[in-house]
């Protein structure tokens, strides 16, 4: 009988010749998602490790839909295969944890979208996540000043992810490949207060949790602009090496917390290969931005790679 192994959860099924790969999933409760189960939203976008000559061949259909949703190369519609032989499958899971909704009191806009455009052009599934608490401050960013209004963060960070969004307190680290940071003020103010405690940094209880347990379990973390210190003060006996640029300031105190500070260029991105923690500068730096961009893909890239 042939034979479906899952990356995800690394397990091996047998199955009879012919069986649809949504079916088994089903009949198995076995990890994989799938959203409309006929091969037009994407969803289920994954790719085939090994084995891609024992499924059924791509349909004009299928292809159209993986045009939109993917550039990469061998990419299936799970819900549309059917097993004729041995396959291996990955479908990639990530994370990306959001704090609002602007730089200068929540996440950065172009850095988070940037994100979101990079793991969905390299196949793999966004889990958009933020706190379920009140922001710390609004900024009027028309004028930079602090404006009196009571924001939740959670609420916020749903503009971004066009409503498909979770409390980060119930997510599980065993649900995610990896997890990703996007960066702006919000990380600083309300993932963790980095911005007002500096050495002192503590981080959200439900931020914490997930990021060690990623970590503990070997899963790779991406964190962008100011988000490496919530990294740095989340796992400070990990001794991370992570980059914000090349600001001295912030280095050392990203240093008094335990982290390795490196500098990087914002077109570029920095690996701890140890701790499996990928970093880039972005708008650390006062850059255009498709510099910003170029870091960011590279990154992604790499959190991706990690995930193999
Ligand atoms: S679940 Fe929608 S395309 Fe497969």
């Amino acid at each position: 009988m042939p034979k479906i192994t899952l990356l995800r959860n690394g397990k091996t099924y047998e199955v009879p010749m012919g069986t649809s790969f949504l079916d088994f999933c089903i009949e198995q409760k076995a990890p994989h998602d799938f959203g409309c189960t006929a091969g037009s939203c994407g969803t289920c976008v994954s790719v085939l490790e090994q084995g891609a000559e024992n499924v059924n061949p791509v349909s004009d259909d299928e292809q159209d839909t993986l045009e939109m949703c993917t550039t990469v190369k061998g990419a299936r519609l799970c819900c549309q295969l059917k097993v004729l032989g041995d396959i291996t499958v990955r479908q990639v899971k990530v994370g990306v944890v959001l704090s609002g909704c602007g730089f200068l009191d929540g996440s950065e806009i172009h850095e988070a979208v940037l994100t979101l455009l990079a793991l969905d052009r390299a196949g793999a599934t966004a889990v958009c996540l933020a706190p379920n608490i009140e922001q710390k401050g609004v900024i009027n960013h028309k004028s930079g000043h602090p404006a009196e209004s009571v924001r939740n963060v959670l609420e916020e960070s749903a503009r971004i992810a066009r409503g498909k969004i979770q409390d980060i307190a119930k997510a599980k680290a065993s649900d995610l490949d990896a997890l990703v940071l996007p960066g702006g003020y919000g990380a600083a103010k309300n993932l963790c207060d980095f911005a007002a405690a500096g050495p002192k940094t503590k981080v959200d209880p439900s931020v914490l949790k997930l990021v060690r347990e990623m970590h503990a379990a070997k899963k790779p973390i991406g964190a962008w602009c100011i988000a490496p210190a919530v990294l740095a003060a989340a796992l400070k006996e990990a001794h991370a090496k992570l980059t914000i640029g090349d600001d001295p300031g912030t280095a050392t105190v990203l240093e008094s917390l335990g982290a390795r500070h490196v500098v990087c260029p914002v077109t570029e991105m920095r690996v701890d290969a140890e701790n499996r923690i990928v970093t880039t500068p972005a708008y650390m730096y006062d850059a255009r931005i498709s510099e910003v961009a170029s870091g960011i893909e590279k990154a992604v890239a790499e959190l991706l790679r990690l995930c193999r």
